[in-house]
Formats: structure tokens, sequence, C-alpha cells
């Protein structure tokens, strides 16, 4: 971390230092299935900072981005299994998701502009019904396609790095872990030791994030900042020398230097650039966001992963009754062919005319994610129309991630820049979505 002095302390007198490589300290933290857009994450790259694209369901995501057929090939070949709850044989074809997640990160590198760098995030809890070789496959086509950075999530990743211990990149591709407790990353740490490799960054995710949760029920006794003290005190203790990067809640650009006093290397975000033009969102989503009060955040039980979910009450995806859609999709599916949501649905009823009554308690979240229907959101979501402004229509204007991004870069004393008030957004306009 370099700091100058400036009479206003803002973030943008910091800089995070990877090994050799300087960055605006502003990661755009991943966001799937595709929110965090490759368009979004070059926008972050581009200002200088680190934008992640999310490698979750890259072959859809593929599929609608370039035209592939990996769905459907995934489809037709388990057709067998679309009218049963027996799963085990649903198996993602190995040479379809390295060329997906190949050609993906591909796109992305080759289009990069700028100082900053393109990281994935990457989730262990994707099972992909073949947890170990899906993983493998993801992270080695990741290096392959040129990534900047791996950020291992969703998980503790206890086994990934030695997974990839033999690739020519795993010393020189950026490795950083999501934690949200000290524990969580001895663990990591201990199985780096067994392949000599420490993570270049730890991000510390605490309760207020989006997406899902690494704390149980319990979310509300724990907040960021304690956990992130905790984390690099730690680390000064074992005087490991990484960067700690807090993540969850930070709004404004002061958040951000609050915790740069405090001695992070940079900042995660999401909720924020969730309404951006770069945004993967559809234009529908980005306004619930933006029209969200806080009574309609919750933290569900609905994800069929098992981790907590925040999301809107204004989701779509609750209480709907779709058939698991593990043929196509399937990216929840653990070893066995297991996932809550079959069982849930096969454990949900009829009603009295023969029709599925809503399955209450998980959601299919390949179905919902693939249609954007789950609002996943971080706590202050409903803080966005505080952001922006409102159009004669009653809409709010959506923003460009370079306006957020400059807004953290340069705001002081807790203050939000608006931008120019802009003319009416075409009815429903669906802004540069990449998918
Ligand atoms: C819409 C949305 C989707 C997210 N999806 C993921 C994800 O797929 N993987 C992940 O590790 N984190 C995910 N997150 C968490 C973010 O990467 C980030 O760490 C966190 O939300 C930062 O807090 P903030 O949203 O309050 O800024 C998601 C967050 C949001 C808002």
């Amino acid at each position: 971390m370099i700091a100058q002095n400036k009479p206003m302390d803002e973030l943008d007198n910091y800089r995070l230092m990877l090994g050799n490589n300087q960055y605006v300290p502003i990661m755009v933290g991943g966001m799937g299935v595709n929110i965090s857009t490759v368009e979004l994450a070059l926008e972050a790259c581009r200002l200088g900072g680190i934008g992640h694209i999310s490698d979750a369901m890259i072959p859809f995501v593929s599929d609608k981005k370039f035209k592939t057929k990996f769905t459907k090939a995934k489809s037709e070949r388990h057709r067998e299994s679309r009218d049963t709850f027996d799963k085990t044989n649903v198996k993602f074809d190995l040479e379809d998701l390295r060329l997906a997640q190949l050609s993906f990160v591909e796109s992305a590198m080759e289009q990069k502009k700028g100082d900053g760098g393109i990281f994935i995030n990457v989730m262990e809890k994707l099972n992909m019904a073949s947890p170990g070789e899906t993983l493998r496959m993801r992270l080695t086509a990741s290096m392959d396609g040129g990534i900047d950075g791996i950020t291992m999530s969703a998980g503790l990743h206890n086994s990934s790095l030695k997974l990839i211990a033999d690739h020519p990149r795993f010393h020189d591709v950026k490795i950083g872990i999501i934690v949200s407790s000290v524990r969580a990353l001895k663990i990591f740490l201990r199985s780096g030791k067994r392949v000599d490799r420490l993570p270049d960054y730890v991000v510390v995710e605490g309760p207020l994030a989006g997406g899902h949760l690494g704390f149980g029920e319990d979310w509300r006794e724990y907040n960021l900042k304690d956990i992130f003290v905790e984390v690099v005190n730690f680390l000064k203790s074992e005087q490991l020398d990484i960067p700690v990067i807090p993540a969850g809640g930070i709004f404004t650009g002061t958040d951000s230097t609050e915790y740069m006093q405090l001695g992070a290397g940079a900042v995660q975000l999401a909720t924020r650039f969730t309404i951006s033009e770069e945004c993967g969102l559809p234009a529908k989503a980005k306004q619930a966001f933006l029209s969200a009060e806080e009574k309609d955040v919750f933290v569900s039980t609905l994800s069929p992963t098992g981790y907590p979910l925040r999301l809107l009450r204004q989701s779509p995806c609750i209480d709907s009754n779709v058939k698991p859609q593990c043929e196509p999709l399937g990216y929840i599916l653990n070893k066995d062919g297991g996932c809550q949501y079959i069982d849930a649905y096969e454990a949900t009823g009829f009603n009295e005319k023969g029709k599925k009554l809503p399955v209450k308690d998980k959601v299919c979240l390949c179905y919902h994610f693939s249609k954007y229907n789950a609002y996943t959101c971080g706590h202050y979501v409903y803080r966005l129309k505080d952001t922006t402004q409102k159009l004669a229509d009653g809409r709010f204007q959506v923003l460009s991630a370079e306006h957020i991004f400059n807004d953290y870069l340069h705001s002081t004393e807790h203050k939000i820049a608006l931008p120019e008030p802009a003319g009416e957004l075409e009815p429903q306009a669906e802004t540069k979505r990449s998918a």
C-alpha cells in the first residue's frame, strides 16, 4: 500500500500492490451468473482496478454469448433421467467444460485495456456433479485462457491449490481466497503450505455481502470490521505480508478509506455496481434493486447449496415450482447426483386440480439464476436509490460503472456524487447486456 498525503483522505490516495503489479484499490467482486459481466470487469480493469468475471455456469453463459450449444448437448445426452428424480448419471462433459471456460476467459482477456486486472471468481461449492474434476478443469482452463488472477470462493478450498499445483502458471497467476473467519484462512494457509503456495491476497467477506454468505443463521452476530481486524492481526502475528481486502456493505468512498486506514490492501465492492450499465442484470431487476426498501431484504434458506442466500422478497424465484433442470444445467448436483431442490420438489404435493404446489423450502438455483429470477444483493441494496436520479416516469437512472468507480475513489464524508440527469429511458431498456 502506498499512501500519499492529501488533506481529505480519499480512496485514490492508496494503491494495492500484488507482487510487482500496482492497482487502484478497487476490486469489483464476482457476481454469478454473469451479473459481473466481462464488460463490467473490463471497465474496472481499464480504470486501473480489478474486475472479476464469474465462472458460475460458464457453458450456459457461453451459449447465450457465443451461440454455442453446450447446454442443449448436455440435455440431450441425459434425456433418460428427465422424468425421474435419479440424477446419478447426469455429468458434465469435461472437454466441453474446458472449451467453454477457455473461450470465455480468452475473449475477456483479448479485450483487456488499461493497467488493471481481470480476475475470475471460482466457487468451490459449484459441485457440477463431479466436484474435484470440474473444479480442476475450471481452474486450469482459466489459467490457460490467460486470466490475471483467481479468487477462490464459496468454500474452504482445502484441496483446490493441490489440484493445480502442476500447472505452469501456478506461481505466476495471482491467487486469493474469500474467507469469513480466521479459522477458514488458517485451513487455506495450511493447504497452501503443502504445495508451497501462499495466497497473494485475502478477501474478508462480512455478513452484509450479496450472494451466499459464509455464515450460518447467526450471521447477525458478526461484523466485517471485527473479522477484518482479526485477520490483519493474525497475518501480522504470522509475519505474513498479504494484502487483506474487506467486502460486504462498503457503500461509500469513506467506508473504503476507513478500511484503508486500518490497513486494508483494497476494498471489494459489488452491490453498488449492480445498477451499472455494464452489469448483466436485466433492466427490470436493476429497477427492483433501485426501488428496494430495507424491509424487502432478507437472508433466506432457499438455496439448495445449504448456504444462506441474501435475496429481495420481490425475487421471481420465490414460491416457484419449476421442475429440476439438472439435465441442461445441473450445476449444484453433488457427486451422487443429489441437490436439495430435487428433494424439496419431490416432497411437494399437488392441488386438487393435479397442479404442483409452490415449492416452499428451496429454489431451483440453476434455473432461476439462468433467468435472473433470484435477486441476490448486498444488505444495503435499499440505499442504491440515493446514488442516482429518479426519472420523470418514476424509474431510476442506471449509471456507468466508471461513475460508480470514480465516486468510490474520490468521495469524502460519506457523500455520494449523483450523475447528471439523463433523458427518459426507453421502456424497459436493456442496457449493454452481454448475455
Ligand atoms: C448480485 C450479487 C451476486 C454475487 N455473486 C457472487 C458469486 O457468484 N460468488 C461470490 O463469491 N460472491 C458473490 N457475491 C458477493 C460479492 O462478490 C461481494 O464480495 C460482496 O457482495 C461485496 O459486498 P457489497 O455487495 O455490499 O459491496 C455477489 C454479490 C452480489 C451483489
